[in-house]
């Protein structure tokens, strides 16, 4: 039997050089960017395996950038999904997030906020976007609440608190941009995912793409250890 590519991350690298090779601003590259995410989302949502689709949008780390960057970022997070709630309904596409959100601003929280009550019952696709998400970070916070309640630490009293377990081991991991690192995403639930790097920019990505990547991961032989 083939590998069933039920939840698929991706940490969406190469907006800033798609914009500057081109002698745009960087924000020019995340503007694209976002267009790129409706279109995936779009797609996997028709997909017949895929259940999870989950977004690397914002690190922990990501806070580092020029202040203007950062502030363009949060005010495209809130268009797009002030913009794309018909296109959340239309695709039946459930929104969810992980990672830490009480650092951004009130209205920027309530529209998440808004945005899941709408989506809650879709079933189609679960588009997790990770924002101001850090895997050590989420790691330590479960962590942390363990020990505060008195608890065990062991594997599956940590998988229960990790914010992002609930969604899932992820299946297939894939990286645009050229680098071959994971930069803090996912660590837990990417212990045996198949990995992989395309140079493609991430502006530059497509559906397409996306489907050849999907058959190369069911080629692969994901052996969890045993022979
Ligand atoms: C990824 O693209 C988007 C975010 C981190 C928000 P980058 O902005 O990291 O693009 P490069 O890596 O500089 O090209
Ligand atoms: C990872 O990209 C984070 C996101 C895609 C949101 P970065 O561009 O921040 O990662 P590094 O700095 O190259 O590791
Ligand atoms: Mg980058």
């Amino acid at each position: 039997m083939s590998n069933i590519a039920r939840h698929i991350a991706i940490i969406m690298d190469g907006n800033g050089r798609w914009a500057t090779e081109r002698g745009l601003r960087r924000v020019k590259g995340h503007e694209r960017g976002a267009e790129v995410v409706r279109t995936l989302t779009t797609h996997a949502s028709n997909h017949p395996e895929i259940e999870v689709l989950t977004l690397y949008a914002f690190s922990t780390e990501n806070w580092k950038r020029p202040k203007m960057e950062v502030d363009f970022l949060m005010r495209l997070l809130n268009n797009y999904l002030k913009n794309e709630t018909e296109t959340y309904i239309r695709n039946e596409v459930r929104f969810e997030t992980i990672g830490d959100i009480s650092r951004f601003s009130p209205a920027l929280q309530e529209q998440i906020a808004r945005l899941k009550e709408t989506t809650k019952h879709f079933s189609k696709l679960t588009q997790v976007l990770a924002l101001n998400y850090g895997s050590q970070d989420e790691i330590a916070r479960a962590a942390k609440s363990l020990c505060e309640g008195g608890e065990e630490i062991t594997i599956e009293s940590l998988e229960k608190s990790i914010e992002s377990s609930r969604f899932g081991p992820v299946d297939l991991l894939i990286r645009t941009g050229g680098e071959q690192r994971l930069s803090n995403f996912l660590l837990w639930q990417s212990a045996y995912a198949e990995l992989f790097f395309t140079p493609t920019l991430w502006p530059d990505f497509t559906p397409e793409e996306l489907e050849s990547i999907i058959d190369d991961f069911k080629k692969r032989q994901r052996r969890f250890g045993g022979i």
